[in-house]
C-alpha cells in the first residue's frame, strides 16, 4: 500500500479525526445485532489511545437523509464501544457546531469523543465544502479507517481531507486493502464470484467490471430475477428492476463474449408471500407460478453452484441467495456458505448479509477474509478506485 499509515503519524497530544464505519445493524428496539464493525476498529483505536492521541471518532449510521432521527443516534454504538475499549466514550450532541468544537478542545491525551451521526446533515453525502471545512477544523490529523464507506465520496471520507495537513489510513483500512489487493492482482484460478442479495441496482453495474476478472459468475437471490426476465423467463411476482433489464441483457451478452460462465438459477423455492407462514413449493424456473415469488435457489441450482465452488481456487461472495433470515427460505444460502467453507479456495466474503449468513451457518472461522465492507469490497475487487482511499496522502 502506498498510502500514509496511522503508524507514520506523530499522534501524541494531537486531536485525531478518525472516520470509522459504525454503520451497524440494529433491531426494532434499537439494539445492535452485530458488533463486527466495532470490533474491527479496535486495533486502530487502541493504537491511537496508547499513543496518547485525543481521539475524535465520526461515522454514519443508516440513511437518515439529512434529518435528525433519534432511532439512528450513535448512542448505542457509544455504549458498545465504551464496553469494548473498557474506557469512557463521550457522545457529542452533533458532529459540527460550537458545542462540539469546545468538546474537541477540552479533550485530554487518550480521551475518546464520538461525534453524532454524520448523515443527520445532508451536506455529508453532498460532500459540501463548508461542512467539510467545519469537520476538518475539529482536528489536527485525519485518519480514515472506514473501509466499508470508502466507496462513498462524502464530506467525511473525501471533502474534508483537502483541509487537513496529514491524512492517513487506519489499521483496518490497511488490512482490508492489503488482502483484497492480493486477491485481484494475481488470483489463483478458477476465480468464482457469487452474487446475490436484493440491492440489484447497487451491484448490477459492478458486474461489467467483475466479468473481466472472473472465470465463473454465479447469480442468485433477488438480483437473479432481473437477469431471468432479460432471458424472457416467467418470474411471477419475483423481485425485478424493470429499468435494469436492458443492462442485464447486455451483461449476459458481454459474459458470452468474454467466455465467462454466467450461471442463473435453474430452479427455485417460490412462496405466496414473504413470511414464515407462507406456502412454498420448489419449481423449475420454467414453471414459476404467476402469482408466486422466488425466495431461495432450488436443489438443482445448489448442486450446479456447488460444483463450481468445489473446483474454484479463489471465491468471492457477496449477497445471500434467498431470504435467508426466514428459516424456510435459508437452505440455498446455508448450502452455499458451507460449500465455500469446505472449498480449499481462498475465500473472501463481504456485505452484512453474507457475514450474517456464514455466522448462521456456523462457518465464519473457515472463511479466509471477511470484509467489513460489502459495497466497498465489491467495487474494489471489480477494479474500481475507492474515493476514500484515493483521497489519502501517499507515503
Ligand atoms: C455499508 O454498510 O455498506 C456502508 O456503511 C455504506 O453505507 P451506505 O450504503 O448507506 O452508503
Amino acid at each position: 500500500m502506498n498510502k500514509l499509515s496511522i503508524r507514520d503519524l506523530d499522534l501524541k497530544g494531537k486531536r485525531t479525526f478518525i472516520r470509522v464505519d459504525f454503520n451497524v445493524p440494529l433491531d426494532e428496539e434499537g439494539r445492535i445485532t452485530d458488533e463486527t464493525r466495532i470490533q474491527a476498529s479496535l486495533p486502530t483505536l487502541n493504537y491511537a489511545i496508547q499513543n496518547q492521541s485525543r481521539v475524535i471518532l465520526a461515522s454514519h449510521l443508516g440513511r437518515p437523509k439529512g434529518k435528525v432521527n433519534a432511532k439512528l443516534s450513535l448512542k448505542p454504538v457509544a455504549e458498545a464501544l465504551a464496553r469494548a475499549l473498557n474506557r469512557k466514550v463521550i457522545l457529542a450532541p452533533d458532529c459540527v457546531g460550537q458545542i462540539v468544537r469546545s468538546q474537541t478542545r477540552s479533550l485530554k491525551d487518550g480521551d475518546v469523543l464520538l461525534l453524532e451521526n454524520l448523515r443527520f446533515h445532508s451536506q455529508e453525502e453532498a460532500n459540501e465544502p463548508e461542512f467539510s471545512r467545519q469537520l476538518a477544523a475539529l482536528a489536527d490529523l485525519y485518519v480514515n479507517d472506514a473501509f466499508g464507506t470508502a466507496h462513498r465520496a462524502h464530506a467525511s471520507t473525501v471533502g474534508m481531507v483537502s483541509y487537513m495537513d496529514r491524512a492517513a489510513a487506519g489499521l483496518l483500512m490497511e488490512k482490508e486493502l492489503t488482502y483484497l489487493e492480493k486477491a485481484i492482482s494475481n488470483p489463483d484460478r478458477p476465480y468464482v464470484a457469487i452474487l446475490g442479495g436484493a440491492k440489484v441496482s447497487d451491484k448490477i453495474e459492478i458486474i461489467e467490471n467483475l466479468l473481466k476478472l472472473v472465470d465463473v459468475l454465479l447469480i442468485g437471490g433477488g438480483m437473479a430475477y432481473t437477469f431471468l426476465q432479460a432471458e424472457e423467463f416467467e418470474v411471477g411476482k419475483s423481485l425485478v428492476e424493470v429499468e435494469k433489464i436492458p443492462l442485464a441483457e447486455s451483461l449476459l451478452r458481454r459474459a458470452r463474449e468474454l467466455e465467462v460462465k454466467l450461471l442463473l438459477p435453474v430452479d427455485h423455492v417460490v412462496a405466496n408471500k414473504v413470511d414464515a407462514t407462507a406456502e412454498t413449493k420448489t419449481t423449475s424456473i420454467q414453471e414459476t407460478p404467476i402469482e408466486w415469488m422466488g425466495v431461495d435457489i432450488g436443489p438443482e441450482t445448489i448442486a450446479r453452484f456447488k460444483n463450481h465452488i468445489a473446483s474454484a481456487k479463489t471465491i468471492l461472495w457477496n449477497g445471500p441467495l434467498g431470504v435467508f433470515e426466514i428459516d424456510q427460505f435459508a437452505a440455498g444460502t446455508m448450502a452455499i456458505a458451507r460449500a465455500i467453507a469446505e472449498s480449499p479456495a481462498t475465500s473472501i466474503i463481504g456485505g452484512g448479509d453474507s457475514i450474517a449468513a456464514v455466522i448462521k451457518a456456523g462457518v465464519a472461522d473457515k472463511i479466509d477474509h471477511i470484509s467489513t465492507g460489502g459495497g466497498a469490497s465489491l467495487e474494489f475487487l471489480s477494479g474500481l478506485k475507492l474515493p476514500g482511499v484515493e483521497a489519502l496522502n501517499n507515503k
